[in-house]
């Protein structure tokens, strides 16, 4: 069985650089579907989830290769418009090519998208935005069928500013007839970029960021190259790992603004942080105290950091209180923490985080992306070995997470 061997209580220190960010980059392929001229996504990361959404674009005869960190994708071939469950289910990125095969051929049929299990994870408010644009949509054998003659812009009011249907109603109406006016937007950093991105192919997208996204709808999309922003939740993820050990590290092209809900915590606490440009310095100034926070959408504190927080919170001196407000099952690996000797409870959406000494090694399992990350968070910590199993999970996000660790010093083992 695959899994890391962690031999904890090294100090990180060095150098380290971000990939660009999964959340921007898998949206940003299925939307590359949306011309048939070539697009580059430069610094393209290989990470499992692109492999993942590679596979569903090549079972519709798109042609992609990599040249170097270069992603090359054309799109004219498309002769299919099926996702099949085996695909789907991979990753829940699947479900943005509903909006973009929609919105460039008027068809499509997906299975229900897969993803981590942390939660339900319904797609009602994709499909509601969708149907408001003029698609129709039936649901039948655990397949989303679309079809529409055209698409036509309105307003969109969505019930909860979720990312993915933000996204999606973006790539769905970025060549329908008119505008497009989408209330209650997510506001989160890689939707940006998306929009960003197809700006780049001659679309007319404003308003990336605030609660209020307007799209006038073109007739084409031209080819593109494009090199998506740094990956804010992996610079979080390292920025914690540092301060757990006490270390001290340069990581380098993050957009601090991107990550400021986390930076004013570990400002807050003994950590010393320093920002030039897109570098972010961490200096750990030894133990950590007990902090507060509450997930919530862009710009709150993000609920893709909560695990790896929460293992940082779970040495800190004092007792923090941890809400994850965004998805119902996010404490999987809260569990796993208390093998390594953490004091945490959880009641409901809170975990209220006794911090201890040190953690100590044990045998504990990933069940999800961002809960195996804080497990090796954890491990870093600890005392002896920690053997983390369900790497696969780490994986689909974090691109090779041990040689990274291991050049700040880290000594972590991937087993095959
Ligand atoms: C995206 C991110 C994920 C991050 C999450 C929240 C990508 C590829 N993934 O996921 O890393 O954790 O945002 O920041 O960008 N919901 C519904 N109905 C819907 C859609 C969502 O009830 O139709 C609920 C979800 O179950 C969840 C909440 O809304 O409880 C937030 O989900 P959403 O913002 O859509 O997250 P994702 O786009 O899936």
């Amino acid at each position: 069985m695959e899994k890391y061997l962690i031999n904890g209580g090294r100090k990180l220190s060095g150098k380290i650089k971000v990939e660009s960010a999964k959340n921007s980059v898998l949206p940003i392929l299925a939307a590359s579907v949306l011309t048939d001229e070539e697009v580059v996504i430069e610094n393209c990361p290989k990470i499992a989830d692109v492999t993942s959404m590679l596979k569903i674009l090549n079972s519709l005869g798109v042609k992609t290769r990599f040249d170097e960190d270069s992603l090359i994708i054309n799109a004219s071939g498309i002769l299919e418009y099926t996702i099949t469950e085996t695909l789907s289910k991979e990753l829940r990125s699947s479900v943005f090519m509903m909006g973009a095969l929609i919105s460039r051929f008027k068809k499509v049929k997906i299975a229900y998208p897969g993803g981590c299990d942390i939660g339900l994870r319904p797609i009602d408010i994709h499909i509601a935005a969708l149907k408001s644009l003029g698609v129709s949509v039936t649901e039948k054998e655990g397949y989303v069928n679309c079809l529409a003659e055209k698409l036509t812009g309105r307003e969109i009011y969505l019930d909860f500013p979720s990312v993915g249907a933000t996204e999606n109603v973006i790539l769905a109406s970025v060549m329908a007839k008119g505008k497009t006016e989408i209330k209650n937007a997510a506001r989160e950093p890689e939707i940006v970029d998306l929009m960003k991105f197809l700006n780049s192919m001659g679309a007319k997208i404003y308003g990336g960021g605030t609660s209020t996204i307007l799209i006038d709808g073109v007739e084409s999309l031209s080819g593109s190259t494009f090199k998506p922003i740094g990956d804010r939740i992996e610079a979080g993820t390292y920025l914690i790992a540092t301060a757990i050990t006490g270390g001290e590290v340069e990581i380098k092209g993050i957009d601090v603004k991107n990550i400021s809900a986390l930076i004013h915590k570990l400002c807050d606490n003994t950590c010393k942080i320093t920002i030039k440009n897109d570098i972010i310095y961490l200096k750990s100034g030894g133990k950590g105290k007990a902090f507060s926070f509450s997930t919530g959408p862009h710009p709150f504190f993000p609920t893709d950091l909560q695990a790896p927080a929460t293992a940082l919170l779970s040495v800190a001196d004092g007792v923090s209180v941890v809400t994850e407000n965004v998805f119902e099952m996010r404490y999987k690996h809260i569990p796993e923490l208390i093998k390594m000797g953490a004091d945490i409870t959880v009641k409901g959406k809170t975990a209220i985080i006794k911090g201890v000494e040190r953690l100590h090694g044990a045998s504990v399992t990933s069940f999800d992306l961002r809960g195996g990350a804080s497990l090796v968070v954890a491990g870093l910590n600890a005392e002896g070995v920690t053997e983390v199993t369900g790497i696969k999970h780490i994986e689909r996000g974090y691109f090779n997470m041990p040689q990274k660790l291991n050049a700040l010093g880290a000594d972590i083992k991937r087993i095959n």
